[in-house]
């Protein structure tokens, strides 16, 4: 399953790459704060920064990567910080559906609750997904409105939906929303928690962390992370 030996021109300088990577893009408050600016200020800068390192994902080869975007609980920020975001997404597949060269040749796709998402923003995801879908590079999963436990109660409904009174490891697994099991959790800001992210999937995953606030991650910061990751000795529990 997870590990993948690769590689490739790009990515030269590393022998094992995570198939799959999760980040949790934190830290775009405190960025805000040091600056005097409003916390939207560090969540346009956070989205640059994600516009940078998922085109580093797809130039090293990276199969999978989902960033962490907006968690079931983010809705009870104030709406101002709720409307900035829903703005961000938005400017982020407009971009996309006008110029598809700034998708790359990454698969854009959602995970997470559509219910609570505006119309015109899920329509705007649909489009994404169904454009990119014949893109070969890296799937860049964005967890918007989503949660881990909340993934996991509603595939538990599913499979009763279904009828089943039993069940395994294996459907729970088929019930999820399409992310494969993780390999490595970057988290940035100084925080060390899975705050409800990926909570099945990240069962054997890695974690990295670091001090630097989302807005101010670089490339190098990732190329650090997976440096050391190609170190880890996993075992998955054998
Ligand atoms: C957590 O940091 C971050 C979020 C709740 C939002 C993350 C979203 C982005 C970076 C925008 C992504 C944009 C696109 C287009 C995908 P925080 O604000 O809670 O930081 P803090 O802990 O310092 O307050």
């Amino acid at each position: 399953m997870a590990l993948l030996s690769k590689k490739n021109e790009a990515s030269a300088e590393f022998e094992i790459l995570p198939e799959h990577l999760g980040i949790i893009m934190d830290g775009n408050g405190r960025w805000a704060k040091k600056r005097a600016l409003p916390r939207s200020a560090g969540h346009k800068a956070g989205a640059n920064v994600f516009r940078t390192i998922s085109k580093e994902c797809e130039r090293l080869g990276i199969k999978y990567v989902t960033f962490y975007a907006f968690s079931t609980e983010n809705w009870k920020r104030p709406k101002e910080e709720v409307d900035a975001l829903m703005n961000l997404f938005m400017d982020y597949l407009l971009e996309a559906k006008s110029d598809m060269t700034k998708a790359g040749n990454s698969k854009i796709k959602f995970i997470g609750e559509r219910e609570g998402i505006s119309q015109e923003l899920l329509d705007l995801m649909d489009e994404a997904e169904e454009e990119t879908a014949p893109h070969t590079g890296t799937t860049v999963y964005l967890a918007i409105n989503y949660g881990g436990r909340q993934e996991i109660v509603s595939a538990v409904n599913s499979l009763i939906s279904q009828g089943k009174t039993q069940i395994t490891e294996d459907d729970i697994s088929t019930n999820l929303y399409t992310v494969p099991e993780c390999d490595l959790i970057i988290r940035p800001s100084g925080e060390e928690r899975l705050s409800n992210f990926l909570l099945w999937q990240a069962a054997y995953s890695e974690f990295w962390y670091s001090d630097v606030l989302w807005p101010d991650f670089k490339v190098e910061n990732l190329h650090k992370a997976l440096s050391d990751f190609e170190s880890r000795n996993r075992r998955f529990g054998g």
